[in-house]
C-alpha cells in the first residue's frame, strides 16, 4: 500500500529519532541556554519526539535539597547551589540517554562542561535579549535576577556566557514560533551531528 504524504513524513520522523537514538546509545542529550531560553519546555517535547525521558536538572536539585532553587541561594548562597547542581548534574548524566535540561549557570562550570562533552551531545538553545526578557518577566523565581535590574543583569549574562555556549555541539536559535518548529530543528541539527557526519564506514 502506498503511504500518503502525512504518513510518510511521519515514518520518516519515526526513522530519525530512531537512528538517533541508536547513535546516542548511553549519551545524553543536553540542553544548555539561558533563563528563558525554553530548556524545560522545549526539552520536554524533544523527549516526547525522541522517544526518551526527560529530566529537568533544578527540580532534580530540588528534589535532593528539599529547597526551592530560590531557597538554596537565598539561604546557603550561590557557591552551595553551584556544587549541588554539579553532582547532581554529574549523577543524572551518568543515567543516559535521557534529555537533558540543565539551569543557564552549568554549563559554566568547567567539570560539568567536560562532563557533559564525554557523556552527552549539547544542544544550545540561543535567544536574542528581548525574547529572553518577555519570558523571564512571566516568573518571580530566578534569584538572579533578582540582584538587579533584569536587563542589565540578562545583558552580562549574555556577554560571560555566550562564548562559553558556543562551545555546545550544536546551537538552535530559540525564538516566538511553536515549540514543535524548534523540536523540529533540533531533531534535524541532531541527525546531522551524529550521522551525516560521521562520513561513510570503512569495510
Ligand atoms: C541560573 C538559571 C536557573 C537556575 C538558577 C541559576 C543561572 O535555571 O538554575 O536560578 O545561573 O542562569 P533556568 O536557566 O532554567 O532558569
Amino acid at each position: 500500500m502506498r503511504l500518503g504524504f502525512k504518513a510518510r513524513k511521519r515514518a520518516s520522523a519515526r526513522e530519525k529519532s530512531a537512528a538517533i537514538r541508536q547513535a546516542l546509545g548511553e549519551r545524553n542529550v543536553v540542553l544548555i541556554g539561558l533563563m528563558g531560553a525554553g530548556k524545560t519546555a522545549v526539552g520536554r517535547r524533544l523527549a516526547q519526539r525522541l522517544g526518551l525521558p526527560f529530566v529537568d536538572a533544578d527540580r532534580e536539585i530540588e528534589r535532593a535539597a528539599g529547597q526551592s532553587v530560590d531557597d538554596i541561594f537565598a539561604e546557603h548562597g550561590e557557591e552551595h547551589f553551584r556544587d549541588g547542581e554539579r553532582k547532581v548534574i554529574g549523577r543524572l548524566l551518568d543515567g543516559g540517554p535521557k534529555v537533558l535540561a540543565t539551569g543557564g549557570g552549568a554549563y559554566m562550570d568547567a567539570r560539568t562542561r567536560r562532563n557533559v562533552e564525554k557523556k552527552g551531545i549539547s544542544v544550545w538553545l540561543k535567544a536574542d535579549l528581548d525574547v529572553l526578557l518577555e519570558r523571564v518577566k512571566r516568573r518571580d523565581n530566578r534569584p538572579l535576577l533578582k540582584t538587579g535590574d533584569s536587563k542589565e543583569v540578562m545583558r552580562k549574562l549574555m556577554d560571560e556566557r555566550y562564548p562559553i555556549y558556543a562551545k555546545a555541539d550544536v546551537a538552535v536559535q530559540s525564538r516566538n514560533v511553536a515549540h514543535d518548529t524548534i523540536v523540529g530543528e533540533i531533531v534535524n541539527a541532531l541527525h546531522e551531528t551524529l550521522l551525516k557526519r560521521q562520513g561513510p564506514k570503512a569495510d
